[in-house]
């Protein structure tokens, strides 16, 4: 039986993706900056069968997980006019669903592995079309580095993708400290999440539009490879986002107890003189950027620390 296996990383994003403008289409309300990261990769196999079927981490899967994948599968099939099921064997070597971006990963590997299956020949910017519209920042995890994601102003979402500005080569004292405090499932969808933001919350366009206005400078900064500008850009865009989420009805708090901690030992570390900065997603964990002469000294403060588990990752290749 015929089968592909595409491999894909996860991406952060340093100016952060909440909210869309089309649910249907995956169209968000402005633009994004990620980076991926080498350390975090998802594996997926896909062939052909007689009913839709996915596997992650060897189980199958249910639930809003399976749901996700499903109907991308089915919107797969009706842009292409494919007519067949797949068999979905995706493997993440990270925590799944806690915050951590498998849905990038794993949207953006299914992606890239149907294109093959199907002989489509998609080219990258048509890939980050489509994975999309499986997990909006999919659209980021079909490339390496790092990437925009245009927001787009079509009605059809045809300018909405993303693109490589920079190659892990750029910059590759660049480290990103994954700290993972919690590897159970998120407490709310991210889906759903963005649903109340958008909905409820009086200070989004606020955000949205500083946040719009970050996106030059953080590509200045990456340009210049100032970490501190970097830092400090993404520090800010992450906890307005999170305002965002904390003042909507109901309010939304991905953050726990040791999630505050780990904030407090970085802003700890950086007024001594190693320079690193945070930032979360939708979930608990916190990602540390730093650079490489950092690293050592960080992961041994975060040793102080119980219960967590760290991973050190540079950016993504290709
Ligand atoms: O693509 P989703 O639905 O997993 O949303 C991702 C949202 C954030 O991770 C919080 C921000 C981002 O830009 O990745």
């Amino acid at each position: 039986m015929e089968e592909f296996v595409a491999c894909t990383n996860a991406n952060i994003a340093l100016i952060k993706y909440w909210g869309k403008r089309d649910e249907f289409l995956m169209l968000p309300t402005k633009t994004s900056l990620s980076v991926g990261l080498d350390a975090l990769k998802t594996t997926t196999k896909v062939q052909f069968s007689d009913f839709d079927k996915i596997f992650i981490n060897e189980q199958e899967v249910q639930g809003e997980a399976q749901i996700k994948v499903l109907k991308f599968l089915h919107v797969f099939r009706k842009k292409f006019k494919i007519d067949k099921f797949f068999l979905v064997d995706s493997v993440n070597n990270f925590p799944t669903a806690s915050g951590l971006a498998s849905s990038a990963s794993g949207l953006a590997a299914l992606a890239k592995g149907l294109n093959e299956l199907c002989s489509l020949n998609l080219d990258f910017k048509e890939l980050s079309i489509l994975a999309r519209r499986g997990s909006g920042s999919a659209a980021r995890s079909i490339w390496g580095g790092f990437v925009l994601w245009h927001k787009g102003v079509s009605l059809d979402g045809s300018d909405s993708f993303a693109e490589q500005i920079f190659k892990s080569v750029h910059w590759p004292e660049f480290k990103i400290i994954v700290v993972v405090v919690q590897e159970s499932k998120k407490i709310i969808s991210s889906t759903q999440a963005m649903q109340i933001t958008v909905k409820t919350c009086k200070i989004y366009n606020d955000w949205v539009r500083n946040s719009e206005r970050r996106i030059r400078q953080m590509i200045d900064a990456i340009v210049d490879k100032n970490l501190e500008k970097v830092g400090e850009l993404a520090q800010l865009d992450c906890l307005d986002m999170h305002e965002t989420m904390r003042t909507s009805t109901p309010a939304i708090n991905y953050w726990t107890d040791k999630t505050i901690k780990i904030i407090e030992l970085v802003n700890k570390l950086r007024a001594g003189g190693i320079q690193c900065y945070f930032t979360i997603d939708a979930g608990p964990n916190v990602k540390i950027l730093t650079l490489e002469k950092h690293q050592d000294q960080i992961l041994s403060e975060l040793k102080n620390i119980e219960d967590i588990k760290t991973i050190v990752s540079g950016v993504s290749g290709d």
